[in-house]
């Protein structure tokens, strides 16, 4: 076994040459589009990537577009990426960009480094893909790959151990192909020399100078320290309804998720009690309060476990409590709502959705009612009338003819006034 890792270079370029996958990204690989997909692809599967990375770059074609986007825009663009920073220091970078380097992103690794949000892994991915510069992208999945390659026991949460790979990989960077090695140890790393299992190493193009491999140590590594247990934090969503409206209130430009809607919560898990309670300090006035759907959020260093009251309020909430904004069905496409509050955004709009049902279907009901009622007293009024008729006839011909009350007739002809009758009917 040859152990210089510059030999893994040729056989990954050719396989990345064979087996890359078609990804959006990489059908224009301009550095705004390299730039936008890195970031997304931090926090996302390159499956769950595509839609946004589709949409947003569709909305927002240019820097200039992303220097220029509103922030409830960019917001909604975001929606359920999480990490909403990274959108913002996208903003920020393309308006220092728009505005020190003329609208396009810096041709060099140094530059693009001191832009905002752009760290060493995202300046290397732009550089290398964009520019053809050859400076090593390390991510998690290069991490993975070159431990194992290399039998590298370093913990690779430390910094020591990625400058230690940096460093590696700098070495043997193919200097007509930087981007593409980047890429193909990436897409390594995504499909072949996966985390948390079995990596498929049988189908491995650099099998042959793998270490892990040989001294069967795939499992074993990369070493990756523990990380601290998330801090739990309980929560008590309140879903305050009135009429077709909901109350909503954005969150505090100091707390996580700054500038995001949320329905309006407080802290810990609180009893029926205790909400009404809290309604009455918000002098809302509540017909009805029911509990409703428990949930649990996970952020990297925090869970959210959260309880929920649906609460029914008088027409008048909406005047008289003006801390929350009260929102449609159809604002709530229109804002940006994080991910953890989107279990409560399917109870409400399920609820509005039926009550609107139920309005419809009442209307519905309103409408045949009268129908009906119309034509009832149109033919319980006619069928009076043509009553009172008959009854008219019936006794002008009784005197005419003489019939008395039990029909007894004095003269032949009974039948065929009978039956004028019905035709004069
Ligand atoms: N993960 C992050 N960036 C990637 C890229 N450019 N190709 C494949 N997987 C990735």
């Amino acid at each position: 076994m040859n152990s210089s890792l510059s030999n893994i270079v040729t056989p990954l370029l050719n396989w990345y040459h064979t087996y890359a996958r078609t990804l959006p990204w990489r059908q224009s690989p301009s550095a705004y589009h390299i730039w936008v997909s890195e970031i997304m692809l931090q926090q996302t599967r390159v499956e769950a990537v595509k839609a946004y990375y589709n949409r947003f770059t569709a909305e927002l074609p240019t820097i200039a577009d992303l220097a220029a986007c509103q922030e409830e825009k960019l917001l909604k663009l975001w929606e359920g990426l999480g990490y909403y920073n990274r959108v913002r220091n996208m903003q920020k970078a393309a308006i220092q960009v728009m505005t020190q380097y003329h609208g396009e992103m810096p041709h060099s690794y140094e530059e693009l480094l001191k832009l905002p949000g752009i760290g060493s892994y995202t300046a290397g991915a732009v550089a290398s893909i964009a520019y053809g510069i050859p400076v090593p992208a390390v991510d998690g999945n290069v991490l993975r790959v070159i431990t194992r390659m290399t039998a590298n026991y370093g913990d690779i949460t430390k910094q020591n151990t990625k400058d230690e790979i940096t460093k590696q990989l700098q070495a043997i960077m193919p200097k007509q192909h930087a981007g593409d090695f980047n890429q193909a140890l990436m897409e390594l790393g995504a499909t072949v020399c996966i985390p948390n299992g079995e990596p498929q190493c049988f189908v491995c193009p650099v099998q042959t100078y793998c270490k892990a491999f040989q001294d069967g140590l795939t499992t074993e590594l990369p070493i990756k320290s523990k990380k601290k247990p998330r801090r739990i934090e309980n929560k008590t969503v309140l879903l305050l309804i009135s009429e077709s409206a909901v109350a909503l209130q954005k969150r505090d430009s100091k707390q996580v998720l700054a500038g995001l809607w949320q329905f309006p919560n407080v802290e810990g898990h609180l009893s029926p009690h205790a909400v009404q309670t809290q309604i009455d300090q918000w002098h809302i006035p509540a017909k009805q309060i029911l509990e409703s759907k428990q949930s649990k959020h996970i952020f990297t260093h925090i869970e959210w476990h959260m309880n929920s009251y649906l609460i029914f309020c008088e027409a008048q909430a909406i005047d008289l409590c003006d801390q929350f904004e009260w929102m449609e069905k159809q604002d709530l496409e229109h804002i940006a709502i994080p991910t953890a509050f989107q279990p409560f955004v399917s109870v409400i709009k399920t609820y509005l959705e039926i009550k609107r049902n139920r309005i419809y279907i009442r209307f519905l009901f309103c409408l045949v009612y009268v129908v009906l009622k119309t034509l009832h007293i149109y033919f319980l009024s006619s069928a009076g009338a043509v009553w009172k008729c008959i009854k008219d006839v019936n006794t002008k011909l009784r005197q005419k003819y003489s019939i008395n009350r039990f029909g007894k007739c004095k003269k032949m002809n009974l039948v065929k006034i009978m039956i004028d009758n019905r035709l004069y009917l």
